[in-house]
């Protein structure tokens, strides 16, 4: 990477929905346009990390300096992360679904009728990393909350044993716009930063882990 803050280190970033298919023309998914997440990978490459970017299925350039892993399922995004470390810092910004679905290996027919889908739970990779033998020393999730913002994000940082979430209130007009109002929440507090830009937020939180390893 190039000389930067954060030269010398891996960061590894989730961003974007996952799909979980249901037939081999059908899926559910999140909603996620993957923006904050690019942002953050193209602020961290812009800082001199090496980037490792673990997107679900997205249609976004790659930001420049960026290796980048496409992934449709939370398994594979689970895999993918997994074979991506050790990292510094693990980032989790992608709105993983927490049920997959028995899928059908041949299409469903409309004529018969609608399907009972059975779901089973997906792995969650923030609290995997919160225990894993490799855990990044700077492990950061996100968490869109619609009420109860920093109390949500306060029990997340505990189950996921997270160091940080970041927190953002998406009450608003958030999910696909280009605007984040963030509450970071750590174990010292919470910040409330200004409702910004996505590339602003992310190059504030890029700065705000730098400032961690200095
Ligand atoms: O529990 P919730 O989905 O709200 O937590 C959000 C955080 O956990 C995000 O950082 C998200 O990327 C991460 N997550 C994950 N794997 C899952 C579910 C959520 O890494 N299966």
């Amino acid at each position: 990477g190039q000389a930067g803050p954060l030269s010398g280190k891996h960061i590894l970033i989730t961003a974007g929905p996952t799909h979980e298919p249901i037939d081999p023309v059908r899926v559910i998914a999140n909603r996620s346009s993957g923006k904050q997440g690019f942002a953050i990978a193209a602020a961290a490459a812009q800082a001199g990390a090496r980037v490792t970017l673990v997107a679900g299925p997205v249609s976004l350039p790659t930001p420049g300096g960026v290796a980048r892993v496409d992934v449709e399922t939370a398994q594979q995004m689970a895999d993918a992360v997994e074979a991506a470390l050790p990292a510094d810092v693990a980032i989790l910004v992608a709105a993983v679904a927490d049920w997959r679905v028995e899928a059908a290996t041949k299409k469903l027919k409309k004529g018969d009728g609608p399907p009972e889908l059975r779901f089973a739970p997906n792995p969650d990779i923030l609290a995997t990393l919160g225990t894993h033998p490799d855990r990044p020393s700077l492990l950061i999730g996100f968490a869109a909350e619609t009420n109860d913002v920093v109390a949500n994000a306060r029990s997340k940082l505990s189950s996921k044993k997270a160091d940080w979430i970041v927190a953002n209130d998406v009450s608003g007009n958030v999910m696909g716009g280009s605007h984040n109002r963030i509450h970071l929440v750590t174990s010292d507090g919470v910040e409330d930063w200004p409702e910004a830009a996505k590339e602003d937020v992310a190059r504030h939180l890029i700065a705000r882990i730098a400032q961690e390893f200095s």
